[in-house]
């Protein structure tokens, strides 16, 4: 089943603290974003990747998208100031007759091309789907230093994206959100929020988004073991 996938890269990285958009960060010889978006072209049934970028880096992106010869049609959308706004920009620009949208962060290389299938699967059947793991640590909620709760853990999941949709019900849901002044902390939150249904897909510990300075070397650590296990 073919696909339509939004890609916001519209953020400052603050956490990273490199001073710059984390998406232009060196990973193994190539910016972040590059990795990201060859995961797309790779995959047959991604049909456009819709690029969400600050107005004043549209040309780096641009330049970025021809150095390293991605071999998938790259539209580039200017962002908003926050994430979801962003995506809503995205979203404006997907094709009218395209059935389904993924939304992925730019900065999340590591997703698998089986895994973005089996989540296109789900989003077919029932609309919304995103990709999660389980939580390994435990989870307490503190207030003031002090422990007010322990969750229970085996109903607790990690969410990570891409997050899957019917193009129709990811837009109504945007589109209220932005009447009501809804804000949520990802894509599904706003699908739920209007009162539908979000499958969830295991995936993988992997995937994870760079963050903070750590996780360029957890990046690292997994590009080579990647690697290996090609090698092998
Ligand atoms: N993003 C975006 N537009 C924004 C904010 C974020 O397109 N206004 C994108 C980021 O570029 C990133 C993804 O959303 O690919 C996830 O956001 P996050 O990891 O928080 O990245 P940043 O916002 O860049 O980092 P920070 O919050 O540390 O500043
Ligand atoms: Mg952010």
């Amino acid at each position: 089943k073919n696909y339509t996938v939004i890609i916001p890269a519209a953020g400052q990285g603050k956490r990273m603290g490199a001073g710059h958009n984390k998406q232009f960060l060196l990973l193994h010889d190539k910016p972040l974003i590059v990795h990201t978006l060859t995961v797309f072209a790779q995959d047959t049934h991604c049909r456009e990747v819709i690029l969400v970028v600050n107005e004043q880096e549209i040309e780096d992106m641009s330049a970025l998208i021809k150095t390293y010869g991605i071999q998938k049609t790259v539209r580039i959308v200017p962002g908003g100031r926050e994430r979801q706004q962003s995506v809503f920009e995205g979203l404006k620009a997907v094709s009218s007759d395209e059935e389904i949208v993924l939304i992925h962060d730019g900065a999340r290389p590591f997703i698998k091309v089986s895994d973005i299938q089996k989540l296109v699967r789900s989003a077919v059947q029932d609309g919304a789907a995103i990709i999660a793991v389980p939580v390994k640590d435990t989870v307490k909620q503190v207030e003031q230093g002090e422990v007010t709760n322990t969750v229970d853990r085996s109903s607790l999941w990690a969410v990570q994206t891409p997050q899957a949709f019917r193009l129709s019900g990811i837009l109504k849901a945007h589109k209220r959100a932005e009447r009501d002044g809804f804000s949520g902390t990802d894509d599904a939150s706003l699908v739920e929020w209007i009162g539908e249904r979000v499958r969830v897909v295991e995936g993988d510990y992997q995937n994870i988004k760079l963050t903070t300075p750590e996780d360029m070397w957890f990046a690292e650590a997994i590009i080579k073991m990647r690697k290996e296990e090609t090698n092998a």
